[in-house]
């Protein structure tokens, strides 16, 4: 692989749109650079997001639909996008992966996490990310910054309070698992401040 694989985590409301569209613009000064989310990232991959965000779905979604669908289009992502752009020396900025699944599917839905991590290694082979960025907040925070958007929850949003507490513990022992690739950040801290965190940190990769 000869770029670099840069992914993006954290729950709702930590600012990581903001913060991967300001590193976008930040690096794309002087390096081939592409965005991209997951799921999605393809027309494959939005069809599939649609599915598994929509709120008018009432019935309930089997847990391992769940995880299947999430690495599906994470499948399609790495194939179509990823692995070429790495493959051509770009930088690939990515909001959510492998480590959402972790979080959000074993540490919150209760699947186990090696029937996880095993299902994410099929999706992703050998394209470990380089270097993630989790931007961390209390449960209360996130909450309110949801509660505050325009748009109406999707259905992940609309899981319980419970869940979410479980997500975020979930993504603090992950971090705290993989020191060496996860940098930690605390999301309380201004956009700039945070910014600025990044920044000096992907100078020492590039
Ligand atoms: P977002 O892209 O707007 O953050 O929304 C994606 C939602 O999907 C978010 O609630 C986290 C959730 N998710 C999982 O549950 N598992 C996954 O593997 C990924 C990538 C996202």
């Amino acid at each position: 692989m000869k770029g670099m694989f840069i992914t993006f985590e954290g729950i709702e409301g930590v600012g990581k749109s903001t913060q991967i569209a300001k590193l976008y613009e930040y690096l794309s000064v002087d390096h081939p650079v592409i965005q991209v989310r997951d799921p999605g990232g393809t027309k494959i991959g939005t069809e599939i997001r649609k599915v598994l965000l929509d709120p008018s779905i009432k019935e309930p979604f089997s847990r391992f639909a769940e995880l299947f669908l999430y690495a599906a289009s994470r499948a399609q992502l790495m194939e179509q996008v990823v692995i070429p752009a790495l493959k051509e020396g770009k930088i690939v900025l990515c909001d959510r992966f492998i480590d959402s699944t972790v979080a959000y599917q074993a540490y919150g839905a209760g699947i186990p996490l090696d029937d996880v991590r095993q299902i994410n290694r099929l999706a992703i082979r050998e394209y470990v990310p380089h270097r993630t960025y989790l931007l961390d907040l209390p449960l209360s925070v996130s909450q309110k910054r949801i509660g505050m958007r325009s748009s109406g929850k999707d259905r992940m949003e609309q899981k319980s309070l419970a869940f979410h507490g479980r997500v975020r513990n979930g993504y603090l022992a992950i971090a705290e698992e993989n020191k060496e690739r996860i940098m930690l950040i605390d999301a309380t801290k201004s956009k700039k401040t945070i910014f600025e965190e990044i920044v000096r940190d992907i100078h020492s990769y590039l």
